[in-house]
């Protein structure tokens, strides 16, 4: 199969069906935002909002429900590291069930709090002000984190004050977080479902490699052109000059 790929510094961009491309693929962590459950998709083209105005009604691509296992299989086979996913709350237990029968190692569920998330336009209920990520690890060997004893809670407004074309678009700042947080400096990270490329981003801000796929030509030219940019942008991460550990004695100055 051929596949129109871009290769942009030290990031491949791949226009295909993560479905077919991923089990080609070898990479460190798995960071991505897969479509959500097919319940949200459909419940989008019947909202109506209170105050008049149109909602979006159809995002372009299918839930999640009936491809789930078949990508979580495919995650957890690219990477060697972490798989940390996207999902509503709805959807953990599944995922969790998926990613644990293809091998995984579960970990946990952490949250992304919207203080500025839209309201229940239908006036309804309580609007959503969270999303989850799942996470698991893929690899043999101990799971690896930078963040010590932090909490699973990361707060992002969901308007960075850019205009995003692609309607669900994730905050550069919150990837960022992610990138920080669950990898290391020089590994690949994998986005199958790349959208606009935010995670690639995000990646390459912080000095890591990056493979995007993405099946929408439109969504696919938009990451390109988000990605070069980004690569064109001085690195926010510098690779550290190795130094000698320091480390307190546990046993005093003994000698
Ligand atoms: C929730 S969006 C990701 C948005 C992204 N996080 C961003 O910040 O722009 C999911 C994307 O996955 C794409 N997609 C859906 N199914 C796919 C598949 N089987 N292979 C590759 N891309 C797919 C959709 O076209 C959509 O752009």
């Amino acid at each position: 199969m051929t596949y129109r790929e871009e290769v942009i510094g030290d990031c491949r961009l791949i226009l295909g069906d993560c479905r077919e491309v991923l089990p080609e693929l070898s990479v460190d962590h798995v960071l991505s935002d897969p479509p959500y459950e097919d319940e949200l998709h459909k419940a989008m083209g019947r909202i109506k909002r209170i105050d008049g105005q149109k909602m979006v009604d159809d995002l372009g691509f299918d839930g999640i429900n009936l491809t789930r296992d078949v990508i979580a299989a495919a995650c957890v086979k690219a990477a060697s590291g972490w798989v940390i996913l996207f999902t509503l709350a709805e959807g953990v237990r599944a995922w969790r069930d998926d990613l644990q029968a293809a091998g995984a190692k579960w970990d946990t569920t952490c949250f992304w709090i919207k203080p500025d998330a839209s309201p229940r336009f239908n006036g309804q209920g309580p609007a959503r002000g969270a999303e989850c990520f799942v996470t698991c690890w893929a690899g043999a060997g101990h799971r690896k984190w930078n963040a010590g004893g932090k909490r699973g809670i990361y707060t992002h407004c969901v308007n960075t004050g850019r205009q995003g074309e692609h309607p669900t678009e994730k905050p550069v700042p919150l990837m960022m977080d992610l990138v920080a947080d669950f990898t290391q400096p020089g590994q690949t990270i994998c986005d199958p479902f790349m959208g606009s490329g935010t995670t690639g981003v995000a990646a390459l801000q912080l000095g890591r490699r990056f493979v995007g796929i993405e099946q929408n030509e439109r969504w696919f030219d938009l990451s390109c052109r988000r990605v070069e940019a980004a690569h064109r942008q001085p690195r926010l991460f510098a690779e550290p000059t190795p130094t000698k550990p320091i480390q307190q004695s546990l046993l005093g100055d003994a000698a």
